[in-house]
């Protein structure tokens, strides 16, 4: 990528389309049930989700992330030369390096493509957008895609029964362009986003970075995420109400402006939360946990991909998306719908 600062004079950057990749296997909570010491009942009852995506043995997060990617360009027409800036927000990558990004760009032939990595684990679509609007408003780049791309599965220890229920694989992501004929309002309205490293071990892998590197050796407990799930239930209902106020209170609106609100699919306890303190009817609100699961990056842009593909989400939609995740981080992004 070559950009000149303000080359693109005023440029606005508009989300021009959205695209997902699922693997075909599924782990039902049946399946669970013969796993661990858990039930079909307290899995929905607790997280209201009844099954997740895996990706086959040979798949890991990058060949997620081709897969979606291609979805994203072929729907928007755009050929992979075409774009500046490829960013992957994962928190499963492939390697500690090489990134995603690069392996990703690679492979569909983005062969002009700056690409990055972002950490933000499930807030990291959000964080990836409030990146790419910068780079397309400020005239560095054009065409920028973001690829939200999760394996959960690797990362997740199949025996412990506090978190092999919770996630699920994907890859999801969207194509934001600078829209030089654009209205004075851009398509993105704002962004709020935040982390509270002091709470980062409520939420991590301790083994695998430089902490504790991987050729030190460990327990192998310790090469698994490990949560305390209350302790993350706290912080999520508090953030996802909190950082949807904020946002809406700095641009003068209220919560009845908005037309969608897709929150971070993790459960569906902390979104019904989140649904009763903001006051939004619930048939604003989009959803898909119980068939996929939390798959952290993927997750928002999953569920805007499945909201337009039913005709709930509708070209010039205000859409509020909402989410949290290790760090601990937190995001929210305002953004005006305007499909290519
Ligand atoms: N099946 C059956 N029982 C289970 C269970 C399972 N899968 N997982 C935990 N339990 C048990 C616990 O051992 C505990 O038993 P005890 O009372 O005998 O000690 C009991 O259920 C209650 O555990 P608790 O952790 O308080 O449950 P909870 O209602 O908080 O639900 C989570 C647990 C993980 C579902 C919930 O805390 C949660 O979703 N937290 C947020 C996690 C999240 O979103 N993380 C991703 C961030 S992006």
């Amino acid at each position: 990528m070559i950009g000149v600062l303000g080359s693109a004079g005023r440029a606005h950057a508009r989300l021009a389309a959205l695209g997902s990749y699922v693997p075909p296997g599924v782990l039902t909570n049946a399946d669970l049930e013969r796993q661990v010491d858990t039930t079909d009942e307290w899995i929905v009852s607790r997280t209201g989700i009844r099954e997740r995506h895996i990706a086959g043995p040979d798949q890991a997060t990058s060949d997620l992330a081709i897969l979606a990617a291609k979805n994203i360009l072929s729907t928007a027409g755009v050929d992979p030369n075409e774009i500046d800036v490829l960013i992957v927000p994962t928190c499963t990558p492939d390697y500690l390096f090489p990134s995603v990004s690069a392996i990703t760009a690679s492979a569909i032939g983005a062969h002009r493509a700056a690409a990055f990595d972002i950490q933000a684990a499930c807030s990291g679509f959000i964080y990836g957008l409030a990146q790419a609007v910068a780079l397309v408003e400020s005239g560095l780049a054009q065409k920028v895609l973001v690829v939200g791309a999760e394996v959960f599965s690797r990362v997740t220890n199949p025996q412990d029964r506090g978190t092999c229920i919770l996630f699920g694989d994907a890859a999801a992501g969207a194509l934001i362009v600078a829209d030089e004929d654009h209205a004075a309002s851009s398509g993105f309205v704002g962004f709020e986003l935040g982390a509270d490293g002091s709470m980062g071990d409520q939420l991590l892998i301790p083994v695998g970075g430089t902490r504790h590197p991987a050729a030190a050796g460990f327990h192998p407990d310790d090469a698994y995420l490990q949560m305390n799930g209350r302790e993350v239930f706290k912080f999520a209902t508090r953030v996802m109400e909190d950082s949807v106020l904020r946002l809406l209170d700095r641009l003068a609106m209220t919560i009845d402006e908005v037309d969608l609100l897709i929150p971070h699919q993790a459960n569906q306890r902390i979104i019904d939360h989140a649904i009763g303190r903001l006051g939004i009817d619930p048939a604003r609100v989009f959803g898909n946990l119980e068939r996929y699961g939390n798959t952290s990056a993927a997750s928002i842009p999953l569920a805007l991909a499945e909201a337009r593909d039913a005709g709930v989400l509708r070209p010039g939609m205000l859409v509020m998306m909402v989410g949290f995740g290790a760090g601990l981080t937190w995001a929210a992004c305002l953004v005006r719908y305007e499909p290519t």
